[in-house]
């Protein structure tokens, strides 16, 4: 009796381990035990900061509310003991000590860390090992040695497109540094906006905004709270294009005498920065000065990216200064642009980053080249002697699955080949959340849970990369990050329920509904129709998650079922029955509701596909061979359905084909 208590006590425990997300660098398992209990307690030793109080304080808050558990008091022996070695830097930097390590015995478990950093690190690790034991909760008893494999681990974030409200921030700083990501990368101005209040030059917000941009108290607030989890705040302003919104209030900055207008469209436009006027600079100079210092950290993104340039080409001005400098091509100009404002970003004690149109045989090393067209540029720029950052292949607006993010290996490809010097420059990656199509409704339910695959790829040894394992817990760590207060599953539900509005009321139909399609990928959605900022982002096709759990789920069982595991046939019955039955039931919707309207077609689809799998295990259980019309009329009902409607993809397909092309073959 008391043995198989024990058992059941390893064996989940033992499970908890393997849901860590990012998985450590380094674990070693014991036998037994910690209880997580009412006498459970946070002792500090060592080096101490508010810092670190307040992470214990939230590590109790967040154990309390998870287990149930009423930890109060002080008498108890603490069960988790921190200890740091020393202070942080003041402002934190790039290559910060991040590391710690973990000793849970059956007593009691040791933090221990060189830095607050690695405290922080370590406390999300605590928190993901708590699991239900017989009797309470406990930890497994264990020791990690853990690290991450990058310093630089961000996220992107694109404020200008669509305005992102503070608190939606914060809970995503919440987010990232419960996933061990450390730098928030926030683009604040593009043609469409100019987020930033700035004192020097108060008409960069006041006409370039529509009211919708962050005081100069509400940014010390993020990057303070973003401090307070172990995350570094790197602004980024985009010049010398995607700066319309700029020239609305400052014209003069502009290649072209203007007026401007706040753009309301998506895409790429012709105003850039004049490179050729000295009084450019000078406005520059003083504007970087403002925000070099309320923006703390060491580096200072600039943009840099998809200049086309036709306002330099139908400038007679310009085009004299370009003949006049033996000038050819507007890459030079750009060049000339980037290599003035690199050296403004160095004068006020910054390290500047770019995006990759600005690697170019002139650009000084200091800066950083942050790769997005592909990942050739990373490799390039490594060999070159520049520091370089990755996002191409991290586009989370471009609904690609998590499994291809995964894959995506800083140190792959191209950079596989380059030797260790040339590896150490590259600093790591960032996933890149572009705002277009991404109102603040639904932002987070397009970054997470696939940022938690990445953030892994760059935490977490190259050698982890079992894309089952990844995918089982990234849905448990998708779990905690909403209990963690993240609304990305809430977001989708929400939205599920307002298109199913209608009477009587079945939101669980269109989720069911929901769980066959995912969005279009890449740029495709914007050649079915004009996107802009005007267009609600309100649909099934915002809705619905970029990589179906359900769908993967499926594809899965059915391939084991052909393989011989019949005990997968209940649950492709049960999704089969679901899809097919769902259209029936929405029926009302379509006429019902406006947004379900469109839904129609690509349900009927869903439901035939549903019969096609019901009807395909009939004749494969039957043993007898399919009839030949039935296989071409299910063909055909499959084709159909690989046409895009309402700016989704059915992504049950290859599953649905196998199974029918499993009874044409049984004889
Ligand atoms: C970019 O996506 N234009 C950097």
């Amino acid at each position: 009796m008391h043995k198989a208590a024990g058992f059941l006590v390893a064996i989940s425990a033992i499970a908890c381990a393997q849901d860590l997300m990012p998985v450590p660098a380094a674990l070693t398992r014991g036998s037994g035990t910690l209880a997580i209990d009412a006498g459970f307690r946070i002792a500090l030793e060592g080096y101490r900061e508010p810092r670190l109080g307040a992470a214990a304080a939230r590590t109790v808050a967040r154990l309390s509310r998870q287990t149930g558990i009423l930890i109060r008091g002080t008498d108890a022996a603490a069960r988790l003991v921190v200890e740091c070695k020393g202070a942080s830097a003041p402002v934190q930097t790039v290559r910060e000590d991040e590391s710690y390590t973990l000793n849970i015995t059956p007593q009691q478990a040791r933090l221990q860390a060189a830095t607050p950093l690695g405290v922080l690190r370590g406390f999300e690790t605590f928190l993901q090992l708590v699991a239900p034991a017989p009797g309470g909760f406990a930890v497994p008893v264990l020791r990690i040695d853990d690290k991450p494999r990058f310093p630089w681990r961000g996220l992107m974030l694109d404020s200008a497109r669509h305005f992102q409200p503070l608190p939606m921030i914060e809970r995503n700083l919440d987010a990232m540094a419960a996933v061990k990501l450390n730098v928030f990368h926030w683009h604040l101005s593009d043609n469409q906006g100019f987020r930033v209040e700035s004192k020097v030059f108060p008409d960069l917000q006041a006409k370039g905004s529509d009211g919708l941009y962050y005081t100069q108290d509400q940014i010390r607030a993020i990057i303070a709270y973003a401090r307070e989890r172990g995350i570094r705040v790197v602004p980024e302003f985009d010049m010398p294009g995607h700066t319309t919104a700029w020239f609305v209030g400052y014209p003069e900055l502009a290649s072209a005498p203007g007026p401007y207008t706040i753009e309301r469209g998506w895409g790429v436009f012709d105003p850039a920065m004049d490179p050729t006027r000295e009084t450019t600079y000078e406005f520059l100079d003083r504007f970087i000065a403002e925000m070099a210092v309320l923006f703390p950290d060491e580096y200072l993104h600039i943009g840099g990216d998809e200049v086309n340039g036709k306002a330099w080409e139908s400038s007679p001005r310009i085009q004299e200064f370009m003949r006049a400098h033996g000038m050819k091509k507007p890459e030079e100009l750009q060049a000339l642009f980037i290599k003035r404002v690199v050296a403004l970003v160095i004068q006020h004690g910054k390290k500047p980053v770019g995006w990759d149109e600005v690697l170019d045989p002139t650009l000084p090393k200091d800066v950083v080249v942050h790769s997005w067209r592909g990942r050739k540029s990373l490799a390039e720029a490594a060999r070159k002697g520049y520091q370089g950052l990755l996002s191409f292949g991290y586009y989370l607006d471009l609904m690609q699955s998590t499994a291809y993010h995964y894959a995506n290996d800083p140190l792959g490809a191209e950079a596989a080949k380059l030797g260790e010097a040339e590896k150490a420059r590259i600093l790591g990656g960032e996933a890149c959340e572009w705002s277009e199509m991404a109102t603040a409704e639904i932002i987070e339910a397009r970054i997470w849970p696939r940022l938690a695959a990445i953030a892994e790829r760059l935490w977490s040894p190259q050698e982890v990369k079992d894309e089952a394992s990844m995918y089982r817990r990234m849905e448990i760590e998708s779990r905690r990050l909403e209990w963690l207060g993240l609304e990305h599953r809430i977001a989708s539900a929400r939205m599920f329920d307002r298109i199913a509005a209608y009477e009587p009321h079945d939101a669980e139909a269109l989720e069911a509904l929901a769980t066959a399609v995912e969005p279009l990928k890449q740029y495709d959605r914007h050649d079915v129709r004009k996107y802009d900022l005007y267009t609600p982002l309100n649909r099934m096709v915002d809705a619905a998650p970029a990589d179906s759990v359900t769908a993967r789920s499926f594809a899965r069982s059915v391939h084991a079922f052909l393989a011989g595991d019949r005990t997968k046939e209940e649950e492709i019955r049960k999704l089969a029955a679901a899809w097919n039955q769902q259209h029936a039931t929405l029926k009302n919707a379509f006429t019902g509701s406006f947004l379900a309207a469109e839904l129609e077609p690509v349900s009927r689809n869903v439901s035939r596909l549903g019969a096609i799998v019901l009807g395909a295990i009939g004749i494969l259980n039957s043993g007898k061979p399919a009839p030949e019309h039935w296989v071409a009329q299910q063909k055909r009902i499959i084709e159909q359905s690989k046409k895009p409607q309402a700016e989704l993809l059915i992504v049950i397909l290859d599953p649905v084909t196998k199974i029918v092309e499993a009874a044409a073959a049984q004889k």
